[in-house]
């Protein structure tokens, strides 16, 4: 099979410390896998984080997806929440080039991948519960590369992240499950979390 590309059009103003840690597990883990990671569309002043241009095969593009596959357009697939079909291992035979929102989870969601959409790009779901950008880039790599039905990955809802006997927060996405049943996310999230959690705690007094 052809090598993949992954690409995530960043369509937010700036690059928080949130996405910037997706952003670094994705180009991690394309990187581990053989792919190519890009990110599009980024602002002409857009400093790329030292950790991300450290990774070989990772991308800074300032192009946005629409420019960059002008002519090839048929063999990109946009991964959309409202897509009215599910991505299946045999859409690796039909797509070289797997396209996600730059955006950080909300809820409830406001379908900012419309802004995609309405770009013409074939879409397909990866089922009904909102997945953060790098959850939704390492299920299409397990379907597409992996051949993994995505009804047979292992996933966590919503889970509960416990920092203390007295502090805890709920994630509101879908996760892959690791070895451990814990979700897997970006090295350093659960920290980020805890801290932005204590922040939210010392604003209130
Ligand atoms: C955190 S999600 C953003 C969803 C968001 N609430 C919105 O406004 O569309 C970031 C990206 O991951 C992908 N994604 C997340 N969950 C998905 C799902 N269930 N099906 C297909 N794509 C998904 C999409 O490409 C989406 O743009």
């Amino acid at each position: 099979m052809a090598p993949k590309t992954y690409i995530v059009e960043h369509l937010d103003e700036e690059l928080g410390p949130w996405s910037e840690l997706e952003y670094l597990a994705i180009a991690t883990e394309s990187h581990e896998a053989g792919a190519k990671f890009l990110l599009s569309s980024l602002p002409s002043a857009f400093k790329v984080p030292d950790a991300l241009n450290a990774v070989p095969s990772f991308v800074a593009e300032n192009r946005g997806v629409e420019e960059l596959y002008a002519a090839g357009k048929s063999r990109v697939c946009l991964l959309d929440p409202s897509a009215s079909k599910d991505l299946a291992p045999e859409d690796g035979d039909n797509f070289d080039v797997f396209l996600f929102g730059g955006i950080l989870g909300d809820d409830p969601p406001r379908d900012r991948t419309s802004e995609l959409r309405k770009k013409g790009f074939e879409g397909r779901r990866l089922g009904p519960k909102q997945m953060t950008t790098d959850t939704a880039v390492r299920v299409t790599r397990l379907v597409v590369e992996g051949k993994t039905p995505l009804l047979e990955i292992p996933y966590v809802d919503d889970p509960d992240l416990q920092f203390n006997e007295h502090e805890s927060t709920s994630m509101p996405f879908r996760y892959v499950k690791d070895k451990d049943g814990k979700p897997i996310m970006p090295k350093g999230m659960v920290d980020l979390i805890g801290k932005d959690a204590d922040k939210a705690i010392d604003d209130l007094f």
